[in-house]
């Protein structure tokens, strides 16, 4: 009698050996054959009473031992079924299906701005020159004909260097026509762009730090006709043919006679919207022709030489190109932003 309950469990056993199910469906069938709740194995554990008493211990070890082979036998066939469900997905892979696009960065407007400026001046013979952005004082401020005592110190208020009073952040590019002049002789024809620095209270309209473009020509016999002739040209190629210009007179330290620039709206053709606050006339720069002082303070020889230069702000330009109404929103680097300018690389 013993023998033969003996036999039957060897039976399962072989029978779990030899299985080899292949899909999930089979597996299933495997687990509930040897697993489920009616499995072919609970009735052997039952066969115990037929056992001699001698073997019993035997028997149920070895009823147990077939279990657990089960048990480890569906548990990695198991796993093989799904890796294999797996990567039969990858198989299904469509290698013609269009790639997931890589997003492209965007140039910032600051940068589109200040390139578009530099291309116009480009095209009429200047070049670029790019200098530090901590200065000294003076190529910042007493070359440029403004002393120490001089009340125009005022009107931009300084980041100096904690340690090193002499130095600061530049509060304008004008800096790089003391730069520039000091170091060569005419005829010069520069642009200046660059970063500056004021110390201002940040707001919707003003910055601590911000960009210029300055601009400068010196050479025999350059008079006011010729900054008045090359203005007019940069803002027709910048603002569109039908733009004109106005000057104001002004005051600079660095120039005499000094000027504000004034183009007409183009963003309402003149007829009067927020932008211009409805003058017609939107303000753009400063200019002059270059104080005889200022080239002498920098070995210049005023007697023979003269000069135009202009100062701009680019992020009032950029705003009104792209009616940006928040200066702050140039500095947070939002990509929401950002991303908008992408049309106008
Ligand atoms: N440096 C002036 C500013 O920051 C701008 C400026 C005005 C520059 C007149 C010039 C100029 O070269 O001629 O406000």
């Amino acid at each position: 009698m013993s023998a033969e309950v003996f036999e039957k469990v060897k039976q399962v056993e072989e029978e779990i050996n030899l299985a080899n199910p292949g899909d999930e469906a089979s597996v299933e069938a495997f687990r509930i054959r040897f697993l489920g709740s009616k499995n072919i194995l609970k009735p052997l554990f039952g066969e115990i009473r037929n056992v001699e008493p001698a073997r019993k211990k035997e028997f149920g070890q070895l009823v147990n031992s077939v279990k657990q082979l089960a048990e480890t036998k569906y548990q990695n066939l198991k796993e093989a079924s799904q890796n294999e469900a797996a990567s039969k997905k990858q198989e299904g892979m469509d290698l013609s299906a269009p790639g997931i696009p890589l997003r492209l960065g965007s140039r910032h407007p600051i940068s589109i701005t200040m390139d578009r400026i530099i291309g116009i001046f480009e095209k009429i013979g200047f070049g670029v020159a790019q200098e530090r952005e901590i200065e000294d004082d003076w190529h910042n401020f007493t070359a440029m004909n403004t002393p120490e005592d001089h009340p125009a110190r005022d009107m931009q208020d300084t980041f100096y260097l904690r340690d090193f009073s002499n130095y600061l952040l530049r509060t304008h590019t004008s800096s790089v026509q003391a730069r520039v002049m000091t170091t060569s002789q005419p005829p010069i024809r520069i642009i200046a762009p660059g970063r500056v620095y004021r110390n201002e209270t940040i707001s919707a309209r003003s910055h601590c730090q911000f960009h210029q473009v300055e601009g400068l020509y010196v050479d025999e016999k350059v008079s006011f006709a010729d900054l008045k002739q090359s203005l007019l040209y940069f803002a027709q190629e910048m603002y569109g043919p039908e733009t004109e210009i106005r000057m104001r007179p002004s005051f600079f330290p660095f120039t005499e006679p000094s000027a504000e620039v004034d183009v007409s709206c183009f963003i309402c053709d003149a007829k009067g919207c927020s932008v211009c606050k409805y003058t017609g006339w939107v303000e753009i720069m400063g200019c002059g022709m270059v104080d005889p002082a200022v080239l002498s303070n920098c070995n210049i020889d005023p007697e023979k030489y003269t000069g135009f230069a202009f100062g701009m702000g680019i992020e009032r330009q950029a705003m009104m190109l792209y009616k940006v109404e928040d200066i702050r929103l140039f500095f947070e680097n939002d990509i929401r932003f950002l991303k908008q300018f992408r049309s106008a690389l």
